[in-house]
This record gives structure tokens, sequence and C-alpha cells, in this order.
């Protein structure tokens, strides 16, 4: 599904953070990123996602065989790949169901299909936001505004239930998760996933992966990808710390 060869990116004003990734995701994969501060981490899932604040300066991103380098963020998204932090902007007037429906509409417009019924977005509406136990005051209050950091979470996993990515880039560096906030990802995470998706999970806490099996787990430090392992990795991460890798 996705496959990043040799990526080589740099912010604006020249400085390189990423140097030379490689990764492959398949369908029904979740794999974890992990790595010290400042590694390159959420500079790599705005790579994927597209943001402009980037320049790539060598090597590919394929998704789904293309190469989508030059896509804009919007073209990216149409296509299946999801950021979670995407839409992080608070907008008074324009409710939590209304913004999530629209963004959902605009999808399928890109791809080619009529506006989604209103009986069936309803319903959509319904059975994701029981599954994540969002109250119904909460669907129509102004997206973001006053939202506490576990309200925003559950707000970004109802998006990614509802546009229903094939690739979900979850980045979780906010360390003022709470556990409840970590099992509001987990619980979405796992109600999401299928043998026909992936996930891509960002995080710094090894307990998040307790709860979320993940295939394969990935340490990034320097902007390189410096070991791949199993979940038994992250266990030894979180006894061992990163230092002995970095030597
Ligand atoms: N837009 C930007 N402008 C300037 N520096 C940036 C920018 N984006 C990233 N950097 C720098 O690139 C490096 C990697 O940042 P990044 O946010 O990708 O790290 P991270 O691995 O996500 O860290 P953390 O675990 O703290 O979230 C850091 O030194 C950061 O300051
Ligand atoms: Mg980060």
């Amino acid at each position: 599904m996705l496959k990043i060869n040799n990526l080589h990116a740099k912010i604006e004003d020249g400085v390189e953070i990423l140097k030379g990734i490689n990764l492959e995701i398949k369908p029904g994969e979740v794999h974890a990123i992990m790595g010290p501060n400042g590694a390159g981490k959420s500079t790599l899932s705005s790579v994927i996602a597209g943001k402009e604040d980037y320049e790539v300066t060598d090597g590919e991103i394929l998704f789904e065989g293309e190469d989508i380098i030059e896509d804009a963020p919007e073209e990216r998204a149409h296509k299946g790949i999801f950021l979670s932090f995407q839409y992080p902007v608070e907008i008074p007037g324009v409710t939590v169901t209304n913004f999530i429906k629209a963004a959902l509409n605009e999808t399928r417009k890109a791809n080619g299909l009529e506006d989604m019924p209103a009986k069936e977005m309803l319903a959509l509406v319904r059975e994701k936001s029981e599954l994540l136990g969002i109250k119904k005051d909460f669907l129509s209050r102004s997206l973001n505004e006053g939202f506490s950091g576990g309200e925003k979470k559950r707000n970004e996993i109802f998006q990614m239930m509802m546009l229903n990515p094939k690739l979900a880039i979850l980045d979780e560096t906010d360390s003022g998760l709470d556990i409840d906030a970590l099992r509001i990802v987990a619980d979405g995470v796992n109600a999401f996933k299928n043998e026909g998706n992936a996930v891509l999970l960002i995080t710094h806490y090894q307990r998040l992966l307790n709860y979320i099996q993940p295939d394969f787990v990935h340490v990034l430090a320097d902007g390189k990808i410096i070991k791949t392992g199993d979940k038994s990795l992250a266990l030894e991460l979180e006894e061992k710390g990163y230092d002995w890798l970095l030597k």
C-alpha cells in the first residue's frame, strides 16, 4: 500500500531532517514508529501527508504503486491517506457533524461519487459516534472550540472512522494524553482496522501498544529508521531507553 524508498526531506530553510527512510506498509498491517524527541517522526508523517513546509530532496513515496510526491495534501487525502491533527482548526458555527459530512462528501466528489444520501450519512454518524461513546451534544458543538485534549482526540478518531481511509497515520506526540485518551485511540484503531487498510502509529507510549497490537515496531532516530522489530522491541525500549541503539 505504502512504499517509501530512500526518502530525504528538509525544511524550507535547508536543514535535512529525513535522511534516507525506507518503509513498506502492506494492507492489514499496523506499524508503530517510536524514537527520541526531534528524531523526525512528525516530519515523516507530514511529508507522507504532503504538508508544504517540507521539501523532498531525494527518494520516493509510492501509494498503491503511484508516486504521490507531486500531489497536494487534499489529493493525497482523497486517495485515502488520513493524518490525525489534519484539521485542528477551530471553526465557530461549524459543528463537528457538519464538518465531517462536508469532508466526507468532498472526498466522494473527488472520487467521482455523489454526496452520501442524508439518511445513510445519519446512520453512519450514529454508528461511529456510538462506537466511540460520543454523545449527541458533542456532535453539535463548534469544531474544536474549547475542546479538551481528550475531546480533540475523540473527534480525530471519529473523523478517521467516518472518512474510512486506506492508510491512517496517527501522531500521538501529545504528552498530555491521559489513560482515557489512550483508550479512545486504541479502541478507535481496533474498531477501524481490517484486512484492507493500514495504520501508521507514532507514539512514545509503550502502554498504547498493549492495547493496539503492532505488526512492526520501528525506531526512528536522527532521520533514519535504525531498528525494526516486533512488539517485543517496544518492551525492550521501555526498559532500556534508546541509548543502546544510538551507540
Ligand atoms: N517546520 C519546521 N521548522 C523548523 N524546524 C523543524 C520543522 N519541522 C521539524 N523541525 C525540526 O526537525 C526535527 C525533527 O522534528 P519532528 O517534529 O519531526 O520530531 P519528532 O520525532 O516528531 O519529535 P517528538 O517526539 O518530540 O514529537 C526537530 O529538530 C525539529 O525542530
Ligand atoms: Mg513529533
